[in-house]
């Protein structure tokens, strides 16, 4: 009986689909007459011949067959069976001119073209189709000014050219486009200002203008695009005040001003705008007071970070009863402690509102909150209890730098929708809890008082991606069962107290990227497994009393960017697989009990083998590894201890001393003409100071000194423009020091003393006054230097050495150039990799 049911059910069915015809179903096409004009089909075949279709994603189209029904993207008339739209995504051109052939097909009216690399220009004669409504070209490669064929167009209604790399200024012919109802430039690199005459296109209901280098102010006409709904003008560089006019566009949901340099305030007239939900105007330079009756009550999303110290009193709130989202950052709150809000919020972020006191107790009336971002508002007490209480939809707390103090006890696992917690930068103290969110992604305790050990039940959290309890008073051993965390990509535990050795089973850390356990109490070798953590580019030892030969895993380590081993009881040679680190930028291998020579293979070392241009464009991989390094280096320069917060792409740096080094440096060493950093001193080297030295245009600091070389200084030492410390001292060097301005004047006695058979100035011995008459034959005090301008201080591996003349002058602009890349770097890496923002800096 069932079965009779069920084959009953089956011929209904079978009915249905052959008089219902539906996408969903598939017909036997090839039984029904073929609609598709040949012309057509032959028009998108040779199309179809501009690209490359490896993958097979155009397989559909075969001649023959009928493309209205058969083929995948294309859709005709019902009626006069004609191809009427057209889509193509993830392709890639052949020729970089795309569709030529489409031309043909008159009465198209969808074009979508997507995502289809190596196009870099649409033909004009698109401009002669005219039924087309949609196009759509977002996610390609098109280049140059946006083409005038689309004026064109005018039966269009959606126009779509973003995420492009179109240039020039928007053309004003746009203006002709009078059905246009959607209209996408967004993420091109169009400047100059908005045209006035957008305002004409008055079915406009979404204008998005975002990502692109437009300058001027906003034209006020927009306020007469009454249908307007969402309106993006985010990160380009408009200036003047919001037109007051913008407060007629009665029908605006969303409105995204993100990042531009607009100054005044917002115009009360934003009051009226009834519909208004969306509100993005963090990142400007709103310089006057916004009021408080600026913002209707339909008001969900209100973004005002990174604006000049707007006060924002209780009253600012009284009529945003709906308000969900809340991003203020530097600010002034003035709230009293009282305070109970009209509104329940889901995202709260306050950063650098001086706040001043305990956690504000208004935020235990808001119930429903996920995210809460209290940064460094100079927060004082404990984390009050109701935090924990009645925050159970937490997913996001952020209480980074401020004065919090007390312990987490086992509060902290009562947050059991907590992925990110970031209370680094307190004073927290007593031990880590043992029991946490198991959705935990992001577990940021550092800089704290944490003592205690660590809890070996860390290891339970199965999707912890970063841990950081770097800087904190931890003591015992660190858990094998943190490598039960398989997504672990970065770990510090830095500077603690922590003993015991390396676990061995961190080998099935297979996402590791950065481990960083430096200034602990470590102990034992280097477990060989370590090599099966693939993915390492930082690896950081440095400062612990590790023992053993120096493992010749590291040379299989392809991805290592940063080795630092320094500070430690290693033994044995350099290995020379070293050589196979072709991404290898920071070597630092101070201060242990290596012996042997160095390996000729570390002149193989290609990242440090590249001369980098001032200015030049980073790419991501370049960049993605400065973060991942986040302590930083302590880098003596000049005899004072400097820390560098960042390790720039550009940083490169090799120190060997203190150790027991011997035999002679490869005379190919020159070949690392990146290499700004380089201390071989407190070994055994002899030979002679190979003249390939000379070759590291880049070099700012060589430190030779206490070793056995002998020989002549090479001249061409002199060409090293940007070396800033230089010292050859307490060697067997002999002759004289080459006479040029550089190696006399920027340096002073001390980097040459200590060989017997050395003459010339700075050195006493046969330096005579009169050749030097123009300027000082004694070194200039470099302290009174540095003094002057603080700012040397500050940029990495900065050059003082050749202070004079032109020198002087490439080394100011270089410095200037620093300073803005060394801004930058942060900038470019939280927008590149947004979840890095989380770690420490
Ligand atoms: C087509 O693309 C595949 C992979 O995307 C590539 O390997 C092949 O070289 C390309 N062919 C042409 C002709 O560009
Ligand atoms: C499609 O098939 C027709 C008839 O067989 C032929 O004339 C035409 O050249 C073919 N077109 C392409 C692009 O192969
Ligand atoms: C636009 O980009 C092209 C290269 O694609 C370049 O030649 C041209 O100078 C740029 N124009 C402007 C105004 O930036
Ligand atoms: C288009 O806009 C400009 C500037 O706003 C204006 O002067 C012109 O009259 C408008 N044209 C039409 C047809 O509305
Ligand atoms: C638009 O706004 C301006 C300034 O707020 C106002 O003077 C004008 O009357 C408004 N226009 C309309 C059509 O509402
Ligand atoms: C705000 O900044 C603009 C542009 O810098 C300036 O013209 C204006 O006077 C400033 N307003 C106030 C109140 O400081
Ligand atoms: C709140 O809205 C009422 C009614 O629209 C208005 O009178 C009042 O000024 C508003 N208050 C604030 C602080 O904006
Ligand atoms: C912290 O806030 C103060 C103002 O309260 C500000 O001056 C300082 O720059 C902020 N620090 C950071 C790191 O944002
Ligand atoms: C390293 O990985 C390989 C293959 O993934 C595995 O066979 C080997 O046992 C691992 N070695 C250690 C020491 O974990
Ligand atoms: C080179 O290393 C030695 C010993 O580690 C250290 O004392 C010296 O300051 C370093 N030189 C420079 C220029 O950093
Ligand atoms: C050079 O190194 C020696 C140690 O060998 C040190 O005493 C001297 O101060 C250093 N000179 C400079 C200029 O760094
Ligand atoms: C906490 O906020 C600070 C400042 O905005 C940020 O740098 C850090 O990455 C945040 N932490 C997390 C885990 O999101």
């Amino acid at each position: 009986m069932a079965l009779s049911l069920q084959k009953f059910c089956m011929v209904v069915i079978s009915v249905l689909v052959v008089f219902f015809p539906s996408p969903h179903f598939s017909l036997p096409h090839r039984l029904l007459s073929n609609k598709c004009p040949s012309h057509e089909s032959e028009a998108l075949l040779r199309f179809k011949e501009g690209l490359n279709d490896s993958d097979g994603f155009l397989s559909s189209w075969v001649n023959g067959t009928d493309c209205c029904t058969m083929w995948d993207g294309i859709s005709c008339s019902n009626d006069a069976n004609h191809v009427v739209s057209v889509s193509v995504i993830s392709l890639q051109d052949v020729q970089g001119v795309i569709g030529e052939s489409l031309c043909q097909i008159r009465f198209l009216k969808s074009l979508t073209i997507n995502k289809v690399t190596g196009t870099t220009t649409v033909p004009p004669c698109l401009g002669n189709l005219p039924y087309i409504d949609s196009l759509n070209l977002s996610f390609n490669s098109l280049s140059g000014k946006i083409p005038s064929f689309v004026c064109l167009l005018t039966s269009l209604t959606h126009l779509d050219l973003s995420f492009n790399k179109f240039n020039g200024s928007i053309p004003f012919c746009l203006e002709n486009l009078s059905s246009l109802t959607w209209l996408s430039l967004s993420n091109n690199q169009l400047s100059g200002s908005i045209p006035a005459s957008l305002a004409n296109i008055s079915s406009l209901k979404w204008l998005e203008l975002d990502h692109n280098l437009l300058s001027g102010s906003i034209p006020a006409s927009l306020g007469s695009l009454s249908l307007l709904w969402d309106l993006s003008l985010g990160n380009n560089q408009l200036s003047g005040n919001i037109p007051d006019s913008l407060g007629n566009l009665s029908l605006l949901s969303g409105l995204s001003l993100l990042n531009n340099q607009l100054t005044g305030t917002i115009p009360p007239s934003f009051a009226q705008l009834s519909s208004l939900n969306r509100f993005y105007g963090s990142g400007n330079h709103f310089n006057e007071t916004i009021s408080s009756s600026s913002f209707p009550a339909s008001l969900e999303y209100l973004y005002l970070s990174l604006n000049h110290q707007q006060v924002i009193s209780e009253t600012f709130f009284q009529n945003l009863t709906n308000l969900k989202f809340l991003y203020l950052s530097d600010c002034v709150l003035n709230i009293s402690k009282t305070w109970i809000p009209s509104f329940q919020l889901t995202e709260i972020s306050l950063e650098s509102c001086k706040i001043n006191r305990e956690i504000p107790v208004w935020i235990c009336t808001q119930f429903s909150v996920a995210t809460l971002e209290l940064v460094n508002n100079s927060l004082v007490g404990k984390i009050p209890s109701w935090l924990w209480e009645t925050s159970s939809q937490l997913q996001h707390l952020n209480l980074s730098g401020n004065h919090l103090e007390g312990s987490l006890f086992s509060n902290a696992s009562m947050l059991m929708q907590l992925e990110r917690l970031d209370v680094s930068r307190n004073a927290l103290s007593g031990h880590i809890p043992s029991i946490w969110s198991p959705k935990i992604q992001h577990l940021l305790l550092n800089d704290n008082l944490f003592n205690g050990s660590i809890p070996p039940s860390l290891g339970k959290l199965s999707l912890l991606e970063q841990l950081n309890l770097a800087n904190n008073f931890l003591t015992g051993v660190i858990p094998p069962s943190l490598s039960e965390c398989s997504f672990l990509q970065i770990l510090n535990l830095a500077n603690n107290n922590l003993e015991g050795s390396l676990p061995h089973e961190f080998s099935r850390l297979s996402k590791l990227y950065s481990l960083i356990v430096h200034s602990n109490n470590l102990r034992g070798s280097l477990p060989p497994s370590i090599a099966n953590c693939s993915e390492l580019q930082v690896l950081d030892v440095g400062n612990n009393s590790f023992g053993g030969e120096i493992p010749t895993f590291v040379g299989n380590l392809p991805k290592l960017r940063v080795l630092v081993m320094k500070d430690n009881n290693f033994t044995g040679s350099i290995p020379s697989k070293i050589g196979h680190l072709l991404n290898l930028q920071i070597l630092l291998l101070s201060s242990n009990h290596i012996s042997g020579s160095i390996p000729h293979t570390i002149t193989s070392l290609q990242a440090m083998a590249i001369e980098s241009q001032d200015g030049f464009i980073l790419s991501t991989s370049q960049l993605s590894y400065a973060l991942l390094y986040q302590d930083g280096l302590d880098m003596t320069l000049k005899g004072t201890n400097q820390h560098y917060p960042y390790i720039l792409s550009t940083f490169t740096s090799i120190d060997l001393s203190n150790n027991e080094l011997e035999g002679e440096v490869s005379s190919n060493f020159g070949n690392l003409k990146g290499l700004r950093l380089l201390n071989l001193s407190f070994n055994n080297l002899n030979g002679s100071i190979p003249n390939s030295f000379g070759e590291m245009s880049q070099l700012e600091s060589l430190d030779l000194s206490r070793n056995n070389f002998s020989g002549q200084i090479p001249a061409e030492l002199e060409s090293l423009s940007y070396l800033a410390s230089l010292n050859l001292s307490n060697n067997n060097l002999s002759g004289s020091i080459p006479q040029g301005q550089h190696m006399t004047d920027t340096f002073g006695e001390s980097s040459y003393s200590g060989n017997a058979n050395l003459w010339g100035c700075p050195l006493p011995k046969n330096c005579s006054w009169p050749q030097f008459a123009t300027s000082p034959p004694f070194p200039i005090n470099k302290e009174k230097k540095s003094n002057e301008y603080p700012w040397f201080q500050m940029a990495v591996g900065l050059s003082f050495g050749a202070a004079f003349g032109g020198i002087m002058a490439l080394i100011l602009i270089r410095i200037s150039w620093r300073m803005k890349y060394f801004n930058k770097v942060d900038t470019i890496l939280k927008f590149l990799f947004p979840w890095m923002k989380n770690l420490t800096l």
